[in-house]
């Protein structure tokens, strides 16, 4: 494991790194997004979806907790999560979240509260908002992606 970090300056900027990472994903992958309301995490969520061909919107998925993009709109399967609003962790089984992992990737909003699940193979990226507007992106690469990255 290795920490990796980088500067955003703008919305567009930080998509583009999604795509990048979108082109590079496969099924198995876990992606955790970090970092306070409004940080990015949905931005990049929404380049991830673009880079795996998805061309609609992609709503923020706070109220529906998962939504899913699969074939032949999305080269695979994903899965984007926010569990902002989970507070039960009873919740989470009915989600099925590994079910996504079978043939697909996950990308997870707020992931604190899986108390650490996919750890071991997630490639975590925690987004702070620095002084001057721009967005700082740290990466905890996991071996699974140590050959993938730099994405770009
Ligand atoms: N450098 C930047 N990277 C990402 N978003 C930025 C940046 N600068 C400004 N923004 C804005 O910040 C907001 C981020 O919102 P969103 O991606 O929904 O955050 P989150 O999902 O983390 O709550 C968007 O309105 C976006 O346009
Ligand atoms: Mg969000």
């Amino acid at each position: 494991m290795s920490d990796q970090a980088l500067v955003f300056s703008s919305a567009d900027a930080l998509t583009d790194f999604g795509s990048a990472l979108g082109a590079k994903l496969r099924p198995g992958d876990v992606i955790t997004l970090t970092g306070g309301l409004g940080a990015g995490k949905t931005t990049l969520a929404r380049g991830l979806l673009r880079g795996l061909g998805h061309e609609g919107d992609v709503p923020s998925p706070t109220f529906a907790i998962l939504q899913g993009y699969e074939p032949p709109e999305t080269r695979l399967p994903v899965g984007h999560v926010d569990l902002y609003r989970i507070e039960d962790t009873g919740d989470l089984g009915e989600l099925g979240l590994d079910e996504w992992l079978e043939d697909g990737a996950l990308a997870i909003e707020w992931p604190d509260r899986l108390a650490g699940r996919y750890d071991a193979i997630a490639l975590a990226l925690q987004i702070d908002i620095l002084a001057d507007g721009t967005r700082r992106l740290t990466a905890r690469v996991p071996r699974v992606w140590e050959s993938r990255w730099p994405v770009i």
